[in-house]
């Protein structure tokens, strides 16, 4: 079996991980995490997103937070999530050089998640995607619920095929296919890439794992046995779903590098800075990790022990 030497790890700490978080923080941590993050060595972070204020508060200080980090953009790939014309030409205005678009494979979902089914999420995309290339942008586009919907129970690979080849059609150089409230399992993802990879280039699709039921690691090994080499992840394991109720964080940054450290595969991220950042945005929320590489960092740290096992 040959695994990809070397993968990209998308950190969406910053807008999956802190979207859902009730306690307000301040704009100056967020942009504090942001830089911390930048500092362990990741190529591309999301940092927040151009959504309706009313809709997602935590991201509401998208205009204010932009600035304070723009200049990370030398080092690394800023991303921002836009729903529609407006938030386009609001990170537009700030000069946001890299968008991320979302739609879903159910209706119910992006009902509740955007308004809007997916045919008429389409009707507002397209011309998002048009312009954000217009402007030289690079545009990103997620798939949600590509692994089962909340509301509507197992979700057919064949749309989610459908609405990632529409996607790319529209010009996305990237789809990521998220497992919104972590029921993907090893053989859903091996059945929808089965699929997939029929349409689209394997060096074109991301994972984007929720943790819900523990099986997001076991989902990636999958998702690399079959040549994947991006995916999402959010430092800590922060994170939610406000429009899928008990959805919990995406897989931890920590335990997906902590992964690529045992399989001999280069992620360009220092595990040491990462559970850094973490922490300290961890403690700003009060609370505890999902991480289990992060638990087993701080117990270890605690009792002075070694922090690391040998890895092969
Ligand atoms: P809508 O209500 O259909 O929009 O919302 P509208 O065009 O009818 O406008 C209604 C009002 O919202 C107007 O204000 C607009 O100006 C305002 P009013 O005139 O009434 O005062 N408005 C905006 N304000 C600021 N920025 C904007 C904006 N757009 C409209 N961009 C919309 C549609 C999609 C905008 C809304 O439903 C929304 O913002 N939803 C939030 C969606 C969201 O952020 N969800 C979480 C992220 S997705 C996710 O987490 C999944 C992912 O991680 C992958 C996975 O895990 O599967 C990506
Ligand atoms: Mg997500």
């Amino acid at each position: 079996m040959s695994l990809p030497k070397k993968i990209r790890i998308v950190e969406v700490g910053p807008r999956d991980g802190l979207q859902n978080e009730k306690k307000v923080i301040s704009t100056e941590l967020k942009a504090q995490f942001i830089r911390d993050l930048s500092d362990t060595g990741h190529q591309t972070i999301e940092v927040t997103s151009f959504v309706r204020p009313d809709r997602i508060p935590q991201m509401s200080d998208a205009k204010e937070l932009f600035p304070l980090v723009r200049d990370l953009d030398k080092s690394a790939d800023l991303v921002c999530l836009v729903p529609n014309l407006k938030g386009l030409e609001l990170a537009a205005s700030l000069g946001v050089k890299e968008i991320a678009v979302f739609t879903a494979s159910s209706d119910t979902f992006n009902q509740r998640n955007i308004n809007a089914t997916i045919s008429q999420s389409f009707e507002r995309i397209e011309p998002v995607i048009k312009e954000a290339l217009n402007q030289g942008m690079k545009v990103r586009g997620y798939v949600s619920t590509a692994f089962g919907c909340p509301y509507e129970g197992y979700v057919n690979p064949e749309k989610v095929r459908e609405v990632a080849k529409r996607l790319e059609g529209l010009g996305c150089y990237e789809l990521s296919l998220g497992d919104t409230v972590g029921t993907g399992s090893p053989l859903s993802v091996s059945r929808a890439l089965d699929l997939i990879l029929k349409d689209i280039d394997v060096s074109k699709i991301a994972l984007h794992f929720h943790d819900t039921r523990g099986m997001a690691l076991a989902n990636i090994m999958k998702g690399l046995e079959y040549g994947v080499s991006v995916f999402d992840a959010s430092a800590g394991g922060l994170g939610g779903c406000p429009y899928a109720k008990g959805a919990t964080g995406n897989v931890a940054t920590e335990d997906l590098v902590y992964l690529c450290q045992c399989l001999g595969i280069d992620c360009g991220v220092d595990l040491d800075k990462l559970t850094h950042a973490s922490r300290r945005m961890l403690s700003e929320l009060g609370k505890p990790t999902t991480s289990k590489f992060l638990q087993a960092y701080s117990n270890a740290k605690d009792a002075n022990e070694s922090l690391y096992l040998p890895t092969p």
